[in-house]
C-alpha cells in the first residue's frame, strides 16, 4: 500500500467533518468539495518535475522554476466536476478532459456514457478527480480508459474511500497512487461508504 496517501492535514480533517454533516446544504457542500480538492491536489502534486529558469526581479536576477510536465485534470462525471475549478485556478495551464460514468444500482458496475479525450495523449500526468471511491469500479475503469488511451502517469485524487474499494483498485492498478482525504469503515450492502457522506453527486447538485 505504498501508493496510498491518506491526508493528515488538519484543514482537510476539519473540512471533511463539515462535508460529512447531514445538515450541510448544497452551496456549502460545493464550497467544501472545492476547498478539499485544492488541499488534496497540493499533496498529489508534490513530486511534479520542474525545470530551472531565471527571472528578472526589480532588484536583479533570480533563479526560478517552471513546471516541466503538462497536467491533465480528468473529472469523473458528475461528482468529480466540483473538484475541478479550484484545482484549475492553481494550475490554469492544465487541460480538462471529462469522462462520464454512472454506477448501475443493481450490479454496482460502472457504465460509461461520455468520453472526451483527444486522439492521443497531450499531457504527461493525469489527475483523476472523483470524490468517492466505493467499490473502486469507477476509478479502476477510468484508469483503464486512460491507460488504453496512452496515459503514462496517472494519479487518483478522491475525498473518501472504502477499504474494499482501495483493495480492488490497487489490485487492478498497483502503479497508480491514491491521494485521499479519509478511508472509512466499510461499504454497506447497497454499495455506499459508511459512514461516508451520502451521495456526493446528489449533495452537490441538489438532486438527492
Ligand atoms: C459515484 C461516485 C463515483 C462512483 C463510486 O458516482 O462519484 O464515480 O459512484 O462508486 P464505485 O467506486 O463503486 O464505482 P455515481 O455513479 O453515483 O454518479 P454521479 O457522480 O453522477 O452521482
Amino acid at each position: 500500500m505504498a501508493q496510498l496517501h491518506v491526508s493528515t492535514h488538519p484543514l482537510v480533517r476539519h473540512k471533511l467533518t463539515l462535508l460529512r454533516d447531514v445538515r450541510t446544504e448544497p452551496k456549502k457542500f460545493r464550497e467544501l468539495i472545492r476547498e478539499i480538492a485544492i488541499l488534496l491536489c497540493y499533496e498529489a502534486t508534490l513530486d511534479l518535475a520542474l525545470e530551472e529558469t531565471s527571472v528578472i526581479t526589480p532588484m536583479g536576477q533570480a533563479v526560478g522554476h517552471q513546471l516541466k510536465e503538462k497536467i491533465g485534470l480528468v473529472p469523473v462525471l458528475r461528482a468529480g466536476l466540483g473538484m475541478v475549478e479550484g484545482i484549475w485556478e492553481m494550475m490554469p495551464a492544465a487541460e480538462v478532459w471529462h469522462i462520464g460514468l454512472s454506477r448501475d444500482e443493481r450490479t454496482l458496475k460502472p457504465i460509461e456514457y461520455y468520453r472526451k479525450l483527444p486522439v492521443s495523449p497531450t499531457v504527461d500526468v493525469c489527475l483523476i478527480l472523483d470524490p468517492m471511491l466505493a467499490t473502486g469500479g469507477s476509478a479502476a475503469k477510468t484508469v483503464h480508459i486512460l491507460k488504453e488511451w496512452g496515459a503514462k502517469r496517472v494519479k487518483y485524487v478522491g475525498i473518501i474511500a472504502a477499504p474494499e474499494g482501495v483493495a480492488h483498485f490497487t489490485s487492478q492498478h498497483p502503479d497508480v497512487p491514491i491521494y485521499i482525504g479519509a478511508i472509512d469503515e466499510r461499504l454497506n450492502d447497497i454499495g455506499f461508504i459508511v459512514p461516508g457522506l451520502g451521495d456526493a453527486g446528489d449533495r452537490q447538485f441538489g438532486t438527492g
